[in-house]
């Protein structure tokens, strides 16, 4: 018996640039997505997200790499299937239903078959989207979840192997959304559906994805799971993507670098280097003053340093305290997930968990 080869991913992007008057605007993105599996692609406005997202619709053509579904070459060299024959479904967020059709006429649109097979499949979709009965509404007296619910259906209905989503849910109000992402995502899951969703919302695609490709200027300079990509970041950048960091410099001899928090690793950074250490302000932790003392260093925590608090402020589900550091002046914030106000001018010590910092080499 030969071994089996390992399955081909329902979707893949390999080596993938799309150049646009001269300029590279997707560069050599490489991606992979399994069945009932959901990719984010998160970056900025313009680094190429939906671009990335039209090539693999066959919307555009890429001028450089393969894309694949299933180990089938949709777009290559040499073939170049067009939109209709991939199997993909879209949603953009101008969902664009047709005004003119009812409900369930939207839906049917892309079947073939039977009228009795389509009829059935269509008040299928329907109930899924919980939207049973609606079938003779016109769009207009929808509400937009409705709405959106009906594009989710429409798209659905042919079996797409693969579901593209550009910013699917911004149009929708936050009160709405949370309830909407959920339930679509639990639809595309049932359906092992391979999704690729682009957002420019750091909370969406850790909410969303199973994994996170983060792109900037083009490129994929990340991927990974939520959890990997917000706790080991590749550069200050990246960290900066997900939430507010603080950042303290230093430089490193022997491959480490002392600071007023302690020493923190730096492996492989040669002697002399001038780094960034970034720790986001929930992971620093404060103490009160003993007498001009602070509490004892740790291991887990490094050394504190005192600060004065500047001001702090209460933000519902959290208090944002910024302190002036003793040690350079500089700015630290913290947050504390409780209502902490302590009064402008008192003296704390600040620890950082030191698993959750980061040293980068400074390129600034
Ligand atoms: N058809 C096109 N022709 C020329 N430039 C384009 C075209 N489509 C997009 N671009 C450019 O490519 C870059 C990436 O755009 P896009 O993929 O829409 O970014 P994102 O979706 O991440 O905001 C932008 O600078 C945009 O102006
Ligand atoms: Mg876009």
């Amino acid at each position: 018996m030969s071994p089996a080869s390992p399955p081909a991913a329902r979707l893949s992007l390999e080596n993938v640039s799309c150049r646009f008057d001269g300029r590279d605007v997707v560069r050599d993105v490489s991606l992979s997505v399994g069945a009932g599996e959901v990719l984010c692609l998160l970056g900025p406005s313009g680094c190429g997200k939906s671009t990335t997202l039209r090539l693999i619709a066959g919307i555009e053509r890429q001028s450089a790499g393969i894309i694949r579904a299933d180990g089938e070459v949709l777009s290559g060299d040499e073939v170049h299937m067009p939109p209709e024959a991939r199997g993909v479904g879209l949603i953009f967020q101008d969902f664009a239903l047709f005004p003119h059709l009812s409900v369930a006429q939207n839906v049917a649109f892309g079947l073939h078959g039977t009228k009795t097979n389509v009829s059935a499949r269509v008040t299928e979709l329907l109930e899924r989207v919980d939207l049973a009965g609606y079938g003779d509404s016109l769009p207009h007296m929808l509400s937009g979840g409705e709405q959106q619910r009906v594009a989710l259906a429409r798209a659905l209905a042919p079996r797409p192997r693969i579901m593209l989503m550009d910013e699917p849910f911004s149009g929708l109000d936050n009160r709405l959304r949370d309830g909407i992402r959920d339930d679509t995502l639990a639809l595309l899951k049932e359906e092992g559906t391979a999704v690729v969703l682009v957002t420019h919302e750091p909370e969406e695609a850790m909410r969303m994805a199973d994994q996170i490709a983060l792109m900037r200027d083009g490129k994929v300079v990340q991927t990974g799971a939520p959890y990997n990509i917000y706790h080991t970041p590749v550069d200050r950048d990246a960290a900066a993507f997900f939430s507010d960091i603080n950042v303290i410099k230093g430089e490193v001899h022997g491959a480490l670098t002392d600071t007023a928090f302690g020493q923190f690793l730096a492996p492989g950074v040669p002697n002399g280097t001038p780094v960034d250490i970034v720790f986001r302000p929930q992971h620093v932790k404060i103490d009160f003053d003993r007498g001009g003392r602070g509490p004892n260093p740790t291991s887990q925590d490094g050394t504190p340093a005192r600060g004065i608090v500047k001001r702090a402020r209460f933000m519902g589900h959290e208090s944002l305290v910024e302190f002036q550091m003793d040690f350079d002046g500089g700015i630290v914030k913290a947050t504390v997930p409780a209502v902490f106000l302590p009064k402008p001018g008192t003296p704390l010590w600040l620890t950082i968990r030191r698993d959750r910092c980061f040293v980068f080499m400074d390129r600034r």
